[in-house]
């Protein structure tokens, strides 16, 4: 019997590329039919055949309170009822800046746009206006969203500029763009003392989620800020998925790195469209008007997404927030690793706040070259068998997860319990 999934998948194709309006959500590294989803609530969402999950995948980070959470809809609502969209200033999105920059000392002014690709684009706009330097720093396994200069793979060597990682991408823009392994100081030391005062900015995921959930060590994070300040770089923290989320003040609270700007998205937007970048107050004033660097936005500072992500920081700076998220999402991580090692399943995890990452190999990863070791093929199994048994992951064995307030100590056990008898399937080969 064809299933509603089916069917809409099918539809989907004839009019829309790939019947997805992002590559991932396509099941495409995990085969199968993506499921559509209907709605949302707590720590669950429903399918078009009206199958209901638990749902670590939080629409790929935003979801931290729990989807659809009533305080957020009721701030979404009253605000909408006042107008979507208007153009103009407003005191809400004062209000929301004065509360990021509160949360994030490092973050002196903010703008706010509408995607963490908008917000990267623009930062790293900012750090070549700023220091009259085009080249760009970039590690493998890194992704900062979709625009040309960033959708750039290694080179053939460790100071040949990057390749285009995306067709349409001009070899003129990836040129600027040296792309570096991740976690590797010794490689960034010696490409700062050959090209150091050329570089414009080096963007970091301070904890990657794109190639899965991997962090870098101390020493990497020290020496890139030591370096980047000793020649005049600017340090691009890209906490569109970290910000607010492994943490209150994001991944540079738990390093104690100060960057000279940060990119943030997912969970300040609360579910809606909201992205910003802030920094340092003499980068941001090279910003239009003040400065020489353009940067503008329709929908910049959207009234109803404000609401919403204005609503969401406010539950997360509630008592106790990261302690339950944080216990939680460990108490997850330690039941699937007792699970695995019941069945014999080669398999490691790790979490911080309410992100965490899941691999088919013995020890957590520390670089992309170690994600691509791990037994990815694993991976696909384990997606299937779990979603057949209504707990849905990210369609990927690159992509961190995440659990939210609304997942609870029931929540966790149902899925622990799930995984114990797909592990189970996966030993019998
Ligand atoms: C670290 C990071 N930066 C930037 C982006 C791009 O954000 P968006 O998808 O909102 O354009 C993402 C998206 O996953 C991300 O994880």
């Amino acid at each position: 019997m064809t299933t509603r999934n089916q069917q809409l998948f099918e539809q989907a194709k004839t009019v829309i590329p790939g019947g997805v309006n992002s590559p991932v959500r396509a099941f495409g590294s995990v085969g199968g039919v993506p499921r559509f989803i209907r709605r949302a609530e707590g720590a669950h969402v429903w399918d078009e055949d009206g199958v209901q999950y638990i749902d670590y995948v939080g629409s790929w980070g935003p979801a931290i309170v729990g989807h659809a959470h009533p305080e957020v809809v009721e701030a979404v609502r009253a605000a909408a009822l006042d107008g979507l969209s208007f153009g103009a200033p407003t005191a809400a999105e004062v209000a929301i800046a004065e509360e990021i920059v509160k949360l994030m000392p490092s973050v002196e002014q903010v703008r706010l746009v509408s995607s963490g690709t908008e917000a990267t684009m623009s930062a790293i706009r900012l750090a070549r206006g700023f220091t009259g330097r085009d080249t760009i720093i970039k590690f493998e396994g890194c992704y900062h969203g979709h625009s040309d200069s960033l959708l750039v793979k290694a080179g053939s060597g460790l100071l040949t500029f990057g390749n285009p990682s995306s067709a349409g991408v001009p070899a003129d823009f990836s040129k600027h763009t040296l792309v570096l392994p991740f976690n590797d100081t010794a490689a960034l030391t010696e490409t700062f003392a050959r090209i150091g005062d050329r570089i414009a900015c080096v963007i970091l995921e301070p904890i990657a989620g794109n190639m899965n959930m991997v962090q870098p060590d101390a020493e990497f994070v020290r020496q890139l800020r030591a370096l980047t300040q000793q020649h005049g770089s600017v340090l691009i923290y890209d906490e569109v998925m970290t910000g607010f989320r492994v943490a209150l003040g994001g991944a540079q609270s738990l390093h104690g790195i100060t960057p000279d700007l940060t990119t943030m998205g997912k969970v300040i937007g609360g579910g809606m469209p909201l992205a910003a970048f802030g920094g340092r107050k003499d980068i941001m004033a090279c910003i239009s008007p003040l400065g020489g660097v353009y940067q503008a936005g329709t929908l910049s500072g959207n009234p109803v997404a404000v609401a919403a992500g204005l609503k969401t920081l406010e539950i997360i700076q509630r008592p106790g927030f990261y302690e339950q998220l944080s216990q939680h999402t460990r108490l997850l991580c330690a039941g699937l690793e007792a699970a695995a090692q019941q069945a014999g399943i080669t398999f490691s995890s790790q979490s911080l706040g309410g992100m965490f990452g899941l691999y088919f190999a013995e020890r957590v990863p520390a670089s992309y070259a170690d994600m691509l070791a791990s037994h990815t093929d694993q991976f696909k199994r384990f997606f299937h068998g779990m979603l057949k048994r209504q707990v849905a992951f990210g369609p990927s064995a690159f992509e961190a997860c995440f659990v939210s307030a609304a997942h609870t100590e029931a929540h966790i056990q149902a899925t622990v319990d799930a995984a114990a008898t797909v592990f189970a399937e996966m030993a019998q080969g």
